[in-house]
C-alpha cells in the first residue's frame, strides 16, 4: 500500500472512530505534523499519516484498547503499555499493521509512543510527539511555545530536542500550578534529553 493510499483508508477510519472533536484534533496534528516536516525536510505525506493514525483507538472500551494493546510484539514493557492514559498507541499500532495500513516499523513507533514518548524515538516519532501537544486546539497555556515554533525559534539541527524539553516543561509547569504529579515516564524522558535529575 503506498502512503497515499494508507492516509485514504485513515482518514475514513478516522470519520468511523472518532467524535467530532477528536477528530478535529486529528486533522489539526496532521497539519502542524506536515508543517513540522516540511521546515525539518521530512516527507509531509508521512506526517500526516502518522498524525492520522495516532488516536485512531483512543475512544474504543478500554478493555478492546488493552486487548489490541497486548498484540503490541516490541522488546517495550507490556507493563506500561497497560495504562489506560496509554493504550491508545500501541492499539493504533496493532490494529494498522494488523490490516497492512500502516507496516514500516518507525511510524508504528511513532505511534505506539506519542503520548509519553520514548528515549531514543526517530525523527518522525518526534515529530508526532510535538504536533500532538502544538496543535492550536491544545490548551491555551501552550500558545507561546507555539508561536515561538511558528516563528522559527526551534529551527536548526537542535530545535527538535529544544522544542521537546520546552514542551516538556510546559506541562510540568501547568501540571504543578494545579497540584498535579507529573508521569514518571515524561520525567525521564526530560532527564535523558536534558542530563538534568528532575524529581516528581
Ligand atoms: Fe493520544
Ligand atoms: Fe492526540
Amino acid at each position: 500500500m503506498t502512503l497515499t493510499e494508507s492516509l485514504e483508508q485513515l482518514n475514513v477510519l478516522a470519520q468511523a472512530m472518532l467524535s467530532k472533536s477528536r477528530l478535529e484534533h486529528s486533522l489539526s496534528v496532521a497539519d502542524t505534523a506536515a508543517i513540522m516536516c516540511q521546515r525539518m525536510k521530512l516527507d509531509t505525506l508521512t506526517g500526516r499519516v502518522i498524525a492520522m493514525a495516532h488516536d485512531l483507538c483512543k475512544e474504543l472500551p478500554l478493555t478492546e484498547q488493552f486487548a489490541l494493546a497486548s498484540g503490541w510484539d516490541m522488546a517495550d514493557s507490556q507493563e506500561a503499555i497497560m495504562d489506560s492514559r496509554l493504550a491508545h498507541g500501541p492499539a493504533a499500532a496493532t490494529m494498522l499493521s494488523g490490516r497492512g495500513i500502516l507496516v514500516q516499523p518507525e511510524l508504528l513507533e511513532a505511534v505506539a509512543w506519542h503520548t509519553v514518548g520514548k528515549i531514543g524515538m526517530g525523527m518522525y516519532a518526534q515529530v508526532l510527539y510535538a504536533a500532538d501537544k502544538l496543535e492550536p486546539g491544545r490548551g491555551a497555556w501552550r500558545a507561546d511555545t507555539r508561536a515561538a515554533w511558528l516563528s522559527g525559534a526551534f529551527d536548526g539541527p537542535d530545535g527538535m530536542r529544544l522544542l521537546i524539553v520546552t514542551l516538556i516543561e510546559d506541562n510540568i509547569r501547568h501540571l504543578r500550578s494545579k497540584g498535579l504529579d507529573v508521569a514518571p515516564s515524561t520525567l525521564i524522558l526530560y532527564n535523558s534529553i536534558t542530563g538534568k535529575n528532575s524529581k516528581a
